[in-house]
């Protein structure tokens, strides 16, 4: 791989800064200045430092975001609404993440960011049912019935919903574990059952669980076993 295109990839630098920073002496490969920025890499065998500092090449990333409310599920917006990914750091950004599915603009919790379009496509496939749970709170009571209907399925504007889990843990509070993600879907759920949801966070999506540590609005890369266990599901 050529160097600038490595440097691109990992965000760190454009083909021209690359260009400027090996002319300047500022980049090193295996301990030896490079003065060429078209030089070819191994981009795992190879040591590379720009400015002083190791750069490691990886060719996707996966993150988990604490979305924060009033963010909307996307890289760019022509409206000016916030986007997810401005909550990463610019060389992230500059990696092509984009988030792995949505999340309503006041929809809080666990967002997957990723640039591996495969494992995204895989992962919300209507066809591989990976589950996703999230916790809410509605306006009033929900009855036995309320739930059960939920449960077995409701009609949102024409589509029946599939079979879910609904637990309750308070009459107006409780999680729910979808196995499809259809837009708006818990809050049409909910509406179907002439109620209204208040208060709506992802804590799991497939084997990944919303970690504790993270605030709103904070994130970190996933761990190799997550990344593993996203493969398996
Ligand atoms: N269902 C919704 O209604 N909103 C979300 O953000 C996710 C699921």
């Amino acid at each position: 791989m050529r160097l600038d295109k490595l440097l691109s990839e990992c965000g760190i630098a454009s083909r021209k800064e690359t260009a400027k920073a090996a002319k300047a002496g500022q980049i090193t490969v295996n301990g030896i200045p490079a003065t060429k920025a078209d030089m070819q890499v191994d981009p795992i065998a190879d040591v590379v430092t720009f400015c002083g500092r190791a750069v490691k090449w990886r060719e996707f990333v996966y993150v988990m975001l604490n979305k924060p409310d009033g963010y909307v599920s996307a890289t760019e917006d022509s409206r000016g609404e916030q986007v997810v990914t401005s909550l990463l750091p610019e060389e992230y950004q500059k990696m092509g993440l984009f988030p792995c599915g949505r999340l309503d603009k006041h929809t809080l919790g666990l967002m997957l960011l990723t640039n591996d379009g495969q494992l995204s496509h895989r992962l919300l496939s209507p066809k591989r049912h990976v589950a996703k749970t999230y916790a809410f709170r509605v306006k009033f009571p929900l009855s036995e019935k309320d739930v059960s209907e939920l449960q077995s399925g409701v009609d949102i504007g024409g589509y029946l919903t599939k079979p879910c889990t609904v637990t309750l843990t308070d009459e107006r509070e409780g999680r729910i574990t979808l196995t499809e993600g259809k837009y708006h879907q818990i809050k049409l759920m909910m509406e179907a059952v002439h109620n209204q949801i208040t208060y709506l966070e992802r804590i799991t999506f497939g084997p990944l669980s919303l970690d504790p540590a993270l605030s709103r609005g904070e994130w970190r890369e996933l761990t190799d076993g997550e990344i593993a266990a996203l493969n398996q599901s």
